[in-house]
């Protein structure tokens, strides 16, 4: 625990390990964001599959279910963003991270109520904006991760060194991240922390449908696909919904007509339904390596370990 003594992102968040459950729609509500927190991360409850309501409720669960430091993940793109802002201002949530959207729209108003406020971006230049948009720290994902993805297809090898030599604030790397080897490299190229999303969807306490964690540790990372490319690329695992949807693509359909294929609740549909042929299962290329469903403890005890065994600590 000493080595991650002066870590700063440790210092920001006021958390023993630089680890962070992402934000994921239908899997990371107050149960997994507390979790996480006990074990000695920082979790986040997952705002982008919530009324403003349901916040709320999850909000005061987590302040019930952990006494350490917690946060919300905000994707800007959606309708109910603004009111998500609002109520972690009321109910004095510690911590921030926004996506998918621009930076410089709520974070001074987060940070005059007190709130630490961290952006997640795909390349460098996005970096740069949200560190200019008073931003306390950035995530850089890369395209391994779960869920929407960034245009650029920048992998996270590439993608981290870049930002880490542009940025001054602390790099969290994300996207492809599951074991204490693959933090332990994420270190290497600049990053002091590390967001993780796949891997916590697949523990005990993520709200994920079984059929969802099932099909993930069942997956190879090959069965991982990006789809919906250029409206918004989305990694997921392969099914016949997702076959459709590239087929449609690649035969040149329009955007218009594809969303309208995509319809509604494909998220919920896949992620809490486990409908594993009609419904989105987003996931990422980790999946790979992701061979059991396990508790979050667990989980995180074998990442700092493997850590500290790939830094010869
Ligand atoms: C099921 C799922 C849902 C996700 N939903 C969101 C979301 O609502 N907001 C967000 O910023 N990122 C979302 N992500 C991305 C994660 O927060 C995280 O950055 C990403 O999963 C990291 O890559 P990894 O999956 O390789 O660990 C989601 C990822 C997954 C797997």
């Amino acid at each position: 625990m000493t080595f991650f003594k002066d870590n700063p992102v440790c210092n920001l968040f006021k958390i023993d390990f630089p680890v962070i459950s992402g934000g994921m729609v239908w899997a990371s509500g107050a149960r997994l964001a507390a979790a996480v927190s006990n074990a000695g991360g920082l979790g986040l409850i997952g705002a982008g599959s919530m009324k403003p309501e349901l916040l709320e409720e999850h909000i005061d669960k987590a302040f019930k279910a952990t006494k350490h430091p917690f946060g919300v993940n905000i994707p800007l793109m959606i309708g109910h963003s603004k009111d998500h802002i609002d109520i972690c201002i009321e109910k004095k949530v510690q911590v921030v991270f926004t996506a998918a959207g621009n930076p410089a729209l709520y974070t001074q108003k987060l940070k005059d109520a007190g709130i630490t406020v961290a952006h997640v971006v795909p390349n460098a230049k996005l970096a740069l904006k949200a560190q200019n948009s008073g931003c306390d720290a950035v995530v850089a994902e890369g395209t391994e991760a779960g869920g929407h993805n960034g245009k650029d297809g920048l992998t996270s090898l590439v993608l981290w060194p870049s930002v880490a030599d542009k940025v001054k604030i602390p790099l969290i790397a994300a996207g492809g991240i599951g074991t204490g080897r693959a933090m332990a490299a994420a270190f290497a190229l600049g990053a002091s922390g590390v967001q993780i999303g796949t891997r916590f969807a697949v523990s005990t306490e993520s709200t994920a449908h079984q059929n969802y964690k099932d099909a993930c540790v069942k997956a190879d990372g090959g069965s991982v696909r990006i789809f919906n490319t250029a409206h918004m690329p989305i990694r997921a695992l392969l099914n016949p919904y997702v076959n459709e949807y590239i087929k449609k693509e690649c035969a040149g359909e329009s955007i218009e007509s594809l969303l309208s294929f995509r319809g509604k609740g494909r998220t919920k549909t896949g992620i809490f339904e486990g409908d594993i042929e009609d419904g989105e299962m987003d996931a990422g290329q980790v999946c790979e390596l992701i061979n059991e469903v396990l508790p979050v403890k667990e989980i995180m005890n074998r990442l700092i370990e493997q850590f500290f065994v790939a830094k010869n600590l």
